[in-house]
């Protein structure tokens, strides 16, 4: 789209005073009238004239600069707006496509930015929660998205690996030694920090035995290392499994308790500032919103002079932008702590840190189940585990019914180890579809039987969608390097249906998308796209018959669009982290 955005401009900047750039040029809501538009209204203002009466002015004066062959241009109301010849979408768009395959849209590095994006973030020794996992698709998408276009992303998940907790986990795993088992999992050491929150009610020496311990291990007494260590360990093992399931990875496995040795050196200097000061007993930095606005100090030590989770994520700040000297620093996590981010962002102003400003939180909505069990539940008490079970025994049900079902041809059924294969990978696309093909901001409507469907805009009908590309491939005989090597004249001579033209012009969207993507900080821009991309593929099959036994040139014409549309829905989905299934 690109080049077609600056002919238009180079084209309307000789007859208009303003500095026009590619991205003044709109996306049409129906694309019927047009690929792109360029919108009247300022010029109105500033020349005290009709907007329509100007687009109809220059409209004409664009199109007698602009190739006929490449675009048509007319006045529709205040707008001007130009449609793009199949020709230029052959060229510029399907042959590109062809070519750089799995690079499509990838941007090469050297303008971009440096971004450090922080998210998922879970706690040790406890569960992993769903709320935890909107930040983990949410920031693994954002991240591999900035990175295909060419910005340099770190990725940091700050562990929930330090506090008064350790201390109170210490004591439960001494005080239930004998009923536990050599070996430790996740489970267990949920289960006794329940348990000690039990008898705490009846015996009151565990919390002060508890925040001794804590002291102690914040003191780096090795026994409470080694326990403290042990319990970070088994919790991380058990979410690498979800890492991996969702195919997530970081470069930074930093918690809290990286920071831990800068805590006091960060304290003593706010000291010296002059900005520590004391407030009923535990000292805090007063400080303001970034629009100006009062809000609660920012506690930095309790009055037990023991460390809190905002001196570890001050200490964070610093300690990063030290080492990468980010151009933007971003932290996807839930939106209840959005306080907590506007005053540590004002600890960093108070400090005088200039680069505050590059520091955002990307605050994300909580699930909210329509299912019976966990309705009545907070986010923050639903585990992951049990979503991931709910959603895979409605895949596994689709599955088999969709496998035993008439319609399913005899030679297209699928084993009983297939159907699992599969409903893992249908489960997880379609909760990380729902997911993030809702605005991050705003909670999540979590319907079990809407999502995981093969209608309606689902993570499974993406899916479908690029098996059903596969197979026509498949089923063509051609190799991919054939169909791609397709000439540029056969193209021409054979493209020619307006589904066809319409398809291209989607997919010569693909790099807008990620960059809308990545300026909202919103995913559900690409998934959107995807959902576009596969409604124009679905109106192209229906009316283009591909396979054309007696015209190999048509056929082949058309299987390069195919060809194309799988390079650019499976890279969306490899984008978003949606499991490609090779058959459905
Ligand atoms: N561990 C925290 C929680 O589960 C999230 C951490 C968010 N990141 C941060 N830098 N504070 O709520």
């Amino acid at each position: 789209m690109e080049k077609f955005r600056n002919s238009i401009i180079q084209a309307l900047s000789p007859w208009v005073d303003l500095d026009l750039k590619p991205t003044d040029l709109e996306t049409p809501p129906d694309r019927n009238r047009g690929d792109l538009a360029f919108p009247c209204f300022k010029l109105s203002k500033k020349w005290g004239k009709a907007p329509q009466a100007i687009a109809l002015e220059l409209a004409e004066k664009a199109s007698s600069s602009l190739n006929p062959e490449e675009f048509q241009v007319e006045a529709a109301g205040p707008y001007v707006n130009f449609r793009i010849r199949t020709k230029g979408f052959i060229e510029e768009t399907l042959i590109g496509v062809l070519k750089n395959g799995l690079q499509y849209g990838a941007a090469p590095k050297e303008s971009r930015e440096r971004w450090v994006l922080e998210f998922s973030s879970p706690n040790v020794a406890k569960p992993f929660q769903i709320y935890h996992l909107r930040t983990t698709i949410v920031g693994a998408a954002l991240s591999r998205i900035a990175r295909h276009r060419g910005h340099t992303v770190t990725t940091i998940n700050h562990l929930g690996d330090w506090g008064t907790q350790y201390g109170k986990l210490a004591i439960a795993l001494k005080r239930y030694a004998k009923d536990l088992p050599e070996e430790l999992t996740l489970k267990h050491l949920v289960d006794i920090y329940v348990r000690i929150h039990k008898d705490m009610e009846s015996d009151p020496s565990i919390e002060k035995a508890g925040q001794e311990a804590f002291k102690r291990l914040e003191a780096g007494d090795p026994e409470m290392r080694a326990i403290w260590r042990k319990c970070v360990e088994i919790s991380l093992r058990e979410f690498e499994k979800t890492y991996a399931r969702y195919q997530v990875t970081f470069d930074h496995f930093w918690g809290e308790s990286h920071y831990e040795d800068q805590l006091k050196p960060l304290l003593a200097n706010l000291k010296q500032q002059g900005i520590l000061v004391e407030d009923q007993g535990a000292q805090v930095v007063r400080v303001t919103s970034r629009d100006g606005k009062e809000i609660p100090p920012c506690i930095l030590e309790k009055s037990d002079g023991a460390s809190i989770y905002a001196t570890r994520d001050v200490a964070a700040a610093l300690y990063r932008y030290e080492k990468f000297h980010f151009d933007r620093m971003s932290y996807v996590v839930g939106k209840e702590q959005k306080l907590h981010f506007e005053q540590v962002f004002g600890v960093l102003r108070a400090m005088g840190a200039d680069w505050e400003p590059k520091c955002e939180h990307i605050a994300t909505g909580l699930y909210r189940f329509k299912d019976a069990k966990m309705s009545t539940r907070k986010g923050n008490f639903i585990t992951l585990e049990e979503v991931n079970e709910l959603c895979f025994h409605k895949s596994l049900e689709l599955m088999n019914a969709r496998n035993a079902s008439e319609e399913t041809r005899p030679d297209t059924r699928l084993t009983a180890d297939e159907i699992t294969m599969i409903a893992d990978q249908v489960a997880i696309g379609a909760l990380v579809f729902a997911d993030l093909s809702t605005d991050p901001a705003k909670d999540l409507d979590f319907d079990v039987d809407r999502v995981i469907s093969f209608e309606g805009e689902t993570g499974p009908y993406l899916q479908y969608a690029h098996t059903r590309c596969l197979s026509i491939l498949r089923k063509s005989g051609l190799d991919e390097p054939v169909i791609s090597g397709v000439s540029g004249p056969a193209l021409l001579r054979n493209i020619k249906t307006p589904e066809e033209t319409r398809l291209m012009g989607t997919i010569a969207r693909f790099s807008e998308a990620l960059d809308r993507t990545l300026d909202q900080r919103k995913p559900s821009q690409l998934a959107t796209y995807l959902i576009d991309l596969t409604k124009d593929f679905g109106h192209f099959y229906r009316e283009c018959k591909v396979v054309n036994p007696d015209d190999p040139e048509l056929t082949l014409a058309r299987l390069s669009l195919v060809l194309a549309t799988k390079t650019v829905l499976g890279l969306g989905l490899d984008l978003l982290g949606i499991p490609k299934p090779q058959k459905m």
